[in-house]
């Protein structure tokens, strides 16, 4: 494909007849405003509502992506939900990802589907590059949450369809070429150029920075990858993506969690070389690693696979990090499944299989650990010789969404005990408060910010009306500029990080989603019928 992105991405929005000069990219582009301006301030209409939220999609010539069951949707929705500015945030957040994130997407049934061998890469059949927002990249895990939303509705809608398999597709791609890395560059077919990192960092195993945009090795952007595959199935009944490159992808994966399975000393106490290090030139201690870039000691004999960093991007004080740990078991099970139902390999469905139920045992075994006032707790992190961190962070995964990531029930006992511990300040050092704002925040942006994000993940894993609906409302107090940011400061809640931030904004349209299906009367008035997408 040898047309600039802008105009190919226009194009496929069929909206870019209403545009003048539509054959000259250069003024396409300069006519869409650059969106991370565009959402750092208001614009018309507003809600009418107390809060009056501006309307924040792009103009239709500049979307990225359309869908009339998206818009089917948001029009259902936003005409039953009473408040006027939690409607205008579900009107701004349900679509943000498909108006404003799909950098490139190509149908495989035409010739841009073709291999390009530039960047070593199969970009065989449809594709999709799908960007997390200010930072022209995409993350293996922020593009999965994105894509979440629109699972559902790719059943009756064909464009979902293929824009969900085109980023497995894509996915298998980049973790086949570098497993261990979290953000990558628009595929070189795409034509989109690369995004310059001004970061320094050396990274083993070596990496080519045309393709990846960060390397730092995160458990979770594996599960992740996974999960995009088996929440499609799950939702389509379709099998399409269980192609020889998805199956290269899966091997991949197991390759690596094998190798970040192995302890820091063999059995006669002798070093051995972690495969992947990281170091970066920085004086901020989250965005590197210890020792060498290798990250502290871990004991073998546990189950447990490391993890360098954690969701948010930043490092990990003890490698053995519970949330992705419990994820990946459950990602592991649930792509055994969708194998045996595809009758794939009975050899690998076993094997995926044990992997799930042993990597859950040794979550439980070793995750599992005595807090002096809530009793049996899940740590955030552990090293096998004892030591553990009891905190939560913000982003997913998380111990507070362990049932959101199916690892447990809402119900289950330590989870309960969990929870408890890790949404009170006095227990867990990241819970914020302020007098404008408060819920659990992270190292990533500091000790004065707490994150929307887990409010929402607060809301969907509650069976308490006034937790759910409070949280709900607090974010729609934060979202002043009609979308959900990534982190809010506690004392003055129109200070922000992120204007442009779509994972949060799909999050937010997955909680009022659950509301609407599960308990319709605290968003759409009393005796209101359950909207199920
Ligand atoms: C691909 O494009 C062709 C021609 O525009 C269209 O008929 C077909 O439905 C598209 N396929 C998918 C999967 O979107
Ligand atoms: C949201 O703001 C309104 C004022 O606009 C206030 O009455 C309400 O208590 C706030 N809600 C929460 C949950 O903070
Ligand atoms: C948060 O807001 C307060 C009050 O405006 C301000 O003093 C403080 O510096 C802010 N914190 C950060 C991290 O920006």
């Amino acid at each position: 494909m040898t047309l600039p992105a802008v105009l190919a991405v226009a194009l496929l929005g069929l909206q870019a007849a209403a545009l003048p000069g539509r054959d000259d990219p250069a003024i396409l582009r300069r006519a869409c405003p650059d969106y991370t301006a565009y959402a750092s301030t208001p614009h018309a209409p507003y809600s009418g509502g107390p809060l009056n939220l501006p309307f924040q999609r792009p103009a239709e010539a500049c979307r990225t992506f359309s869908s009339p069951a998206v818009e089917e949707v948001i029009d259902d929705i936003t005409s039953r939900l009473v408040d006027k500015d939690l409607a205008q945030l579900f009107r701004n957040a349900f679509p943000n990802t498909l108006d404003t994130t799909i950098r490139w997407h190509t149908n495989g049934s035409t010739s841009s589907g073709t291999n390009s061998k530039r960047d070593g890469a199969q970009w065989t059949g449809v594709q999709t590059f799908i960007v997390t927002g200010d930072i022209n990249a995409e993350w293996l895990r922020d593009s999965t949450n994105q894509l979440r939303n629109y699972q559902k509705l790719a059943a009756k809608d064909k464009s979902l369809y293929s824009l969900i398999l085109g980023a497995i597709n894509t996915q298998s791609e980049f973790v086949i070429q570098s497993p261990y890395c979290n953000a990558f560059q628009p595929p070189a077919l795409s034509g989109i150029k690369p995004e310059v990192s001004t970061q320094k960092d050396t990274v083993h195993p070596a990496y080519d920075e045309s393709f990846v945009f960060e390397c730092k090795y995160e458990l979770d952007s594996l599960a992740h990858f996974l999960q995009l595959g088996t929440e499609f199935y799950e939702n389509t009944g379709s099998t399409e993506f269980l192609t020889d490159r998805w199956y290269k992808a899966l091997e991949t994966v197991l390759k690596t969690i094998d190798a970040e399975s192995q302890p820091t000393f063999n059995t006669h106490g002798q070093f051995i070389q972690n495969q992947y290090t990281f170091q970066r030139e920085t004086t901020i201690g989250t965005e590197t690693l210890n020792l060498a870039g290798v990250g502290n000691p871990l004991n073998s004999e546990t189950g447990l696979i490391r993890s360098a960093f954690r969701p948010s991007d930043d490092a990990t004080i003890l490698g053995f990090f519970i949330p992705p740990n419990a994820m990946m078991s459950v990602q592991l099970q649930k792509t055994a499944k969708i194998i045996k139902a595809a009758g794939g390999p009975a050899s690998l469905v076993a094997d995926l299989q044990e992997r799930g139920t042993k990597l859950a045992k040794a979550v439980r075994d070793h995750g599992i650990v005595q807090h002096p006032k809530y009793g049996d707790v899940y740590a955030f992190e552990v090293d096998g010789y004892g030591s553990r961190i009891l905190m939560d962070d913000a982003n997913i995964p998380s111990l507070l969404s362990l049932p959101y990531l199916g690892f447990v029930e809402k119900s289950d006992t330590v989870y309960k005990n969990t929870r408890k511990m890790i949404t009170n300040k006095a227990s867990n050092p990241y819970y914020l408060v302020g007098p404008q704002f408060h819920g659990i925040g992270g190292p990533h942006i500091g000790l004065e910010n707490a994150w929307p994000m887990s409010l929402l993940v607060q809301a969907m894993t509650s069976d308490d009306d006034d937790e759910i609906i409070g949280n709900i409302n607090l974010v729609r107090n934060s979202s002043l500029l009609g979308l959900v940011h990534e982190s809010i400061n506690v004392t003055n809640i129109k200070d922000y990080t992120r204007p442009w931030f779509a994972w949060a904004n799909s999050v937010f349209a997955q909680t009022v989603l659950k509301i609407a299906a599960e308990r319709p009367h605290l968003i759409f008035g009393s005796n209101a019928k359950p909207y199920i997408v």
